[in-house]
């Protein structure tokens, strides 16, 4: 199959509509990152999602919806959402977080209908639901009049695609047609959410939506998932440690460059380095070409996530960044750590740091 990369015209998204209505996979922008998008209700579609991805079938997908006021009521109508175990107090908080976060990075883990497929979901009793804020995906769901279920549009345990030429690496060849809707704005995947029928609120994966937002507006404190610890319990299995992941080894510094004493140990493995991409989340990216020049022996190939400083940007140009020393000739990547006063600073650095560190697990 040749896959085509289109512009998002009226007359293109129905095309893509209309090939998703037949079965078929379509490559969808969303503001997080792209989306492997297909018929939620379908089984065969979800079944070509799984295996274009080679994505284990105990991962379950998100349900990617198009509300007219965003409210539970419509997300009821629906038919996703089964309400019925619910405290007034889960509801509550449901009602609030559509309101204020949907269209988002929001996804929500919520009790599921009977007739959402068990392939979407994994055979969990539980549904995850989220209303993209981008104009084309709705659009796409919109004309597709259906649910779609969209994992991001990697191969499973590789780096998320934020373009339709990222996009078209990773899929060429399995599906008709990707809808260009430009680099995406946010850069990591949502935030997935779990409220209990009780009413308790839960982060299965720190995402695009800063968790501090979401505190600021239940007026509570939310438990995250330790980035490291949740293997053994997994809420969501899809939150392995080995993904988004380039070809090339990446090592995470435990210190930035300037405060190192010594070389890194893994360093004294790497026979005759000739190359190496290094990544720095807010440095200036001479002042780090400088340094490791006078650190290693090797050409550098330094990136710097926002030299500016904003964490809006950093998130926007970690998987492209990744993505670009992957295609770039160095042998192996360096990255510096999210230290204690950047996951002070802002929320971002939480789900930032999440990234690199599975990046970096083998
Ligand atoms: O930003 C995003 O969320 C992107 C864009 C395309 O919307 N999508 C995305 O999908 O990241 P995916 O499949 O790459 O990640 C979905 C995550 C997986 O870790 C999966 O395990 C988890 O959601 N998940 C899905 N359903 C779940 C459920 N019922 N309970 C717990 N976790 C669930
Ligand atoms: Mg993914």
């Amino acid at each position: 199959m040749k896959t085509e990369i289109l512009q998002p015209t009226e007359e293109n998204i129905a095309k893509c509509a209309a090939a998703l209505q037949a079965g078929e996979l379509i490559g969808m922008p969303t503001e997080t990152v792209y989306g492997l998008a297909g018929l939620a209700f379908q089984n065969e579609s979800l079944l070509k999602i799984f295996s274009s991805k080679s994505r284990p079938h105990f991962d379950p997908l998100i349900l990617h919806v198009a509300l007219g006021k965003a409210t539970t009521a419509d997300l009821m109508c629906e038919g996703l959402f089964n309400p019925d175990e619910m405290s007034d107090e889960a509801i509550r908080k449901i009602d609030l977080l559509i309101r204020n976060f949907w269209p988002g990075a929001l996804t929500l883990i919520l009790p599921k209908k009977k007739i959402v497929p068990d392939l979407a979901t994994s055979g969990l009793p539980s549904v995850a639901v989220r209303m993209p804020a981008h104009p084309v995906a709705i659009d796409l769901i919109r004309m597709a009049d259906s649910p779609l279920c969209a994992p991001s549009a990697n191969q499973f345990g590789r780096i998320s695609p934020t373009t339709a030429e990222a996009t078209l690496k990773e899929m060429d060849g399995k599906i008709p047609y990707i809808l260009d809707g430009g680099p995406c704005l946010k850069g990591i995947e949502s935030t997935i959410i779990e409220v209990t029928e009780d009413g308790d609120v839960k982060c299965l994966r720190l995402g695009s939506l800063e968790i501090e937002k979401i505190e600021a507006l239940l007026g509570e404190k939310i438990k995250k998932i330790s980035i490291d610890a949740h293997e053994k319990n997994l809420k969501a299995p899809g939150q392995l440690q080995n993904h988004y992941a380039p070809k090339k080894p990446l090592y995470l510094l435990d210190r930035p460059l300037k405060e190192l004493n010594s070389l890194p140990s893994f360093f004294q493995n790497i026979k005759n380095p000739k190359k190496m991409g290094l990544i720095t989340i807010q440095g200036n990216v001479e002042e780090l070409r400088i340094l490791a020049n006078e650190m290693f022996e090797c050409e550098v190939y330094p990136i710097s996530l926002s030299e500016k400083g904003d964490w809006n940007e950093c998130a926007k140009n970690l998987f492209s960044s990744l993505r670009s020393l992957d295609e770039s000739d160095c042998e192996f990547i360096l990255s510096e750590p999210i230290t204690e006063k950047m996951r002070l600073e802002n929320g971002l650095a939480y789900a930032i740091e999440d990234r690199l560190k599975k990046a970096s697990k083998k």
